[in-house]
């Protein structure tokens, strides 16, 4: 089967990008909530082109980075940031490494992974006491100005948070939530370029065809050149309950 990411790994910074001041938010609320600083080396699993991996190190001047990411093509683009260090691997195969890290980000990745219950203890076992976790996904209900199908197929796919917060409560972990929303006008066309990417997984299950029928439902929606966008962050950091580690 085609892997999504491996078709877009050559474009994908350009269509996920925002704006400026979008990523800006989204790294000071990272930093913030893993507590990062420049003890810590990173895990980011599921790290893509590494794009955010390499800011976090060097914002953070963090004294290692990993870019943990399945898709070889987006590995490969990982890869040319010789400041970080880039892994072929899934969540699963991560856990075989003989790597050691104290935080570890899982950034639009966690609906993608099938056995989040084994992760999470693997991880409890694995983090020191000051050890954290931080994952950054979307509700069920996206805000974002989808077609509906594309709305449909995003919410079958997406664990709700409170189902995220318990998992990692029982494996050991306190927990909190926090949900930035993040408002922003960007060009209908470059927003509509973005969907024809499929800049989401859940938009590579539909043809041409219906993604145009689905734009044309965008465009009633909203008209005029310009697309509002809400863009509703959950960010769910995890701290290591007690200072033992589980054995
Ligand atoms: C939406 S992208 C997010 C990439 C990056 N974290 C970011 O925020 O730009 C989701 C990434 O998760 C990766 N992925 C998919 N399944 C995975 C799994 N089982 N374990 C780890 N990563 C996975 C994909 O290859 C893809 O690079």
């Amino acid at each position: 089967m085609t892997n999504h990411f491996d078709t877009i790994a050559d474009i994908y910074n350009k269509v996920w990008y925002f704006s400026g001041q979008y990523q800006k938010s989204m790294l000071e609320n990272i930093i913030e909530l893993l507590q990062l600083g420049k003890d810590d080396v990173l895990a980011d699993i599921g790290g893509g082109t590494g794009a955010t991996t390499r800011l976090l190190l060097e914002t953070s001047n963090l004294r290692k980075a990993y870019c943990i990411e399945p898709s070889r093509k987006m590995f490969l683009e990982a890869q040319k940031i010789p400041v970080i260090e880039s892994v072929c691997a899934d969540a699963g195969e991560f856990m075989q490494l003989e790597i050691d890290f104290s935080k570890v980000l899982l950034k639009e990745v966690v609906h993608h992974i099938p056995s989040r219950q084994v992760l999470w203890r693997y991880l409890r076992h694995k983090l020191p006491a000051q050890g954290r976790i931080l994952i950054v996904t979307r509700p069920q209900a996206i805000a974002l100005p989808l077609f509906e199908k594309a709305k449909q197929a995003f919410r079958q796919k997406q664990p709700k948070h409170e189902v995220l917060m318990q998992e990692l409560e029982t494996s050991g972990f306190a927990t909190s939530y926090r949900v930035h929303p993040y408002r922003f006008t960007l060009d209908k066309a470059v927003w509509f370029d973005m969907i024809r990417n499929r800049f989401m997984s859940d938009l590579a299950g539909f043809t041409n065809g219906e993604i145009e029928e689905g734009l044309i439902e965008i465009d009633a929606k909203y008209p005029g050149g310009t697309i509002e966008i809400q863009d509703n962050i959950i960010y769910i950091p995890a701290s290591v309950k007690g200072m033992d580690r589980m054995e």
